[in-house]
């Protein structure tokens, strides 16, 4: 009986580690190439469309700021033949404002450079300048 239990979990051991080597063998092969990137992709999806959607629009307006406000507002906004943006939100109430000076124009300021959804993403970023 003993010497028979003794080969029975001999041979059980012996085939654990065949098994366990042939899993492993298996497993870098198939497991991480197939689940890695599905994991990543969709992880980093989720984190841009959560936290960045203000930058984005924030972003999408600095770039109208840089092609079409320049030339009279100044690169970084210190005027030039318009006055200074850079505390033009502590200036205003609300982008609605700024808007309708966008929009219509002020003095020296011309109005319909940029189309009314453009310039609300303008006046919305331009309230963050305080
Ligand atoms: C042709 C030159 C010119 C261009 C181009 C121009 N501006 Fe102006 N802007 C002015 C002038 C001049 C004033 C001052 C108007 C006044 O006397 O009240 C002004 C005023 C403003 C004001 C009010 C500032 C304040 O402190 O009251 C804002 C906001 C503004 N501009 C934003 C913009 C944006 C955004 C753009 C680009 C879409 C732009 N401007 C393009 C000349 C310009």
């Amino acid at each position: 009986m003993k010497k028979s239990m003794m080969i029975a979990s001999f041979l059980l051991v012996i085939a654990l580690a065949v098994g366990c080597g042939v899993a492993k063998s298996d497993n870098p092969g198939n497991k991480p190439a197939a689940q890695a990137p599905a994991g990543n992709t969709s992880g980093g999806a989720a984190g841009k469309t959560g936290g960045s959607a203000t930058d984005g629009v924030h972003a999408e307006a600095q770039k109208m700021y840089q092609a079409k406000c320049t030339a009279c507002h100044g690169q970084d906004m210190k005027g030039g033949a318009g006055p200074a943006l850079m505390q033009v939100g502590s200036r205003y109430k609300s982008a609605d404002e700024i808007k309708t000076i966008l929009m219509k124009g002020k003095d020296g300021m011309p109005g319909g450079l940029v189309s009314e959804e453009e310039a609300k993403k303008l006046s919305d970023w331009l309230m963050t300048m305080k």
